[in-house]
């Protein structure tokens, strides 16, 4: 297993190009299914996350390339993918595939529309909490799915097809509303979800249904109504950028001082972050061609900060922001509303010297000194990160393994920090 090998003390600066988003990526991906023509998704991220769904999406007919590398690249610098699922020819997803992704899930909904039935296991994905499927259950039932479990599968039927209805959904969920807006294009009238979530990845994937001759109002808000059509035809779309890539590099940078350009990245899509690394001691200005991120020499600040859904502070960027106050002078707050039990990074980052007490959803970190490096285990994706930005700004050696998590999300993140002036190596095996 690969590990990653850090030695600590360098001010990052320079230009790190933002990548295509995970979260947009996969779902529209699955996005796919839904016609028999070919979607066309450039700048897609080059991800262990996209690979494992490609080989899904396969396994029920789809044909998947990838093209785009320049000349002198390696194959993992392509990153315009086809999608083609003329034939769906098997509408189970496995165990043994499901398991590894949560987001795998969502290909209920759209094979349910398209092809009235599907199988498929319920999720694993980060060990983040209980992470229940039950809004998407219900969600899919109000379009007149049928389920059933059945020794760990979803067994849902839609004889005639799924019928439009109304859903208002309890608590915000991203995936819910992703399974059922993508189903809804193809059900029988009209589809009303209250409560949807607005993530942004949310809106890129609505937007990419547009373009493939679906019918969406309230596109970025939290009522979505969509006009079920008949079919709908291929397209093309480039994926947003990385809003999570992004405030993960922007702390990076608050961390360790210096001066980074994000490219591609864009200020609109992680407005609350951005004031928060800002009011932590940061400079963030948008400009042509991405967002540059500065800290000159003084402290790091204190945050109280709380999780939301968005346009919130983002959970996915939690553990990020534990790891820059562990450097903060003065004592944080931070309160995790979404995932009970998204604190795994904790022990870990004891382990440099940090200072952090847990007491039900809120962590308090009295900022240290100094960080030193250590031996630490990436837990989940996101926190798999937040050990990367520790040490960054520890003194010495930090060797992180488990990388196959950050690998999950995090596009060649060595290189990406290499190229401005950390001190960081893969080392295989
Ligand atoms: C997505 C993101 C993940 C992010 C999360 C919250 C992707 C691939 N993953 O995950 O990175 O951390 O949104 O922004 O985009 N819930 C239920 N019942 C359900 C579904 C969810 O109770 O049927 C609860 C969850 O346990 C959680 C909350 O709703 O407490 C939000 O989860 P949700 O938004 O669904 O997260 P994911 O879509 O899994």
């Amino acid at each position: 297993m690969d590990r990653i090998r850090i030695v600590g003390g360098n001010r990052l600066s320079g230009a790190i190009p933002i990548s295509g988003a995970k979260n947009a990526a996969l779902p529209l991906m699955i996005a796919s299914i839904l016609t028999p023509e070919t979607l066309t998704l450039q700048n897609v991220p080059r991800l262990s996350d996209v690979r494992l769904l490609a080989q899904i999406l396969n396994n029920f007919g789809t044909d998947t390339t990838i093209a785009g590398k320049r000349a002198g690249q390696r194959e993992g610098y392509a990153r315009t993918m086809r999608l083609n699922a003329a034939e769906i020819v098997d509408t189970t997803a496995p165990y043994e595939l499901v398991s590894q992704m949560r987001a795998s899930f969502w290909v209920l909904g759209p094979l349910l529309a398209r092809c009235h039935e599907a199988r498929v296991s319920l999720p694993g994905g980060c060990a983040i909490g209980t992470r229940p499927v039950d809004l998407h259950l219900r969600g899919l039932e109000a379009l007149g799915a049928e389920i059933e479990l059945d020794s760990g599968y979803v067994n849902a039927r839609a004889p005639g097809g799924l019928k439009g209805g109304r859903i208002n959904f309890p608590t915000v969920s991203v995936g819910a509303t992703h399974n059922v807006l993508m189903a809804a294009t193809l059900a029988k009238g009209t589809t009303v979800i209250e409560n949807a979530a607005r993530e942004p990845e949310i809106g890129d994937v609505a937007r990419c249904l547009v373009a493939m001759g679906a019918d969406i109002e309230g596109i970025d808000t939290g009522t979505l109504v969509i006009r079920g059509v008949d079919s709908l035809h291929g397209a093309t779309h480039a994926v947003v950028p990385d809003r999570i890539e992004t405030g993960t590099y922007a702390m990076a940078v608050a961390m360790t001082g210096g001066d980074v350009l994000l490219e591609n990245a864009r200020t609109d899509l992680l407005q609350a972050a951005f004031d928060v690394i800002e009011e932590a001691g940061a400079t963030v200005v948008g400009e042509a061609g991405g967002v540059r991120v500065s800290r000159g020499p003084g402290p790091i600040r204190p945050v109280h900060v709380t999780t939301a859904p968005y346009p919130g502070f983002p959970t996915d960027l939690q553990a990020q922001l534990m790891a820059l106050m562990t450097r903060a002078d003065g004592v944080s707050t931070i309160t995790e509303t979404i995932f009970e039990n998204r604190f795994m990074h904790v022990q870990e980052l004891a382990r440099f010297g940090a200072d952090i007490r847990l007491s039900g959803e809120t962590a308090t970190i009295t900022g240290v000194p100094k960080l030193t490096g250590a031996p630490v285990m990436a837990t989940d994706l996101r926190a798999s990160v937040s050990l990367i930005i520790a040490a960054l700004a520890a003194e010495g050696e930090t060797t992180v393994s488990r990388v196959y998590h950050l690998d999950r999300g995090f596009e060649r993140i060595e290189e990406k920090l290499g190229r401005c002036g950390a001190t960081i190596e893969r080392i295989s095996g």
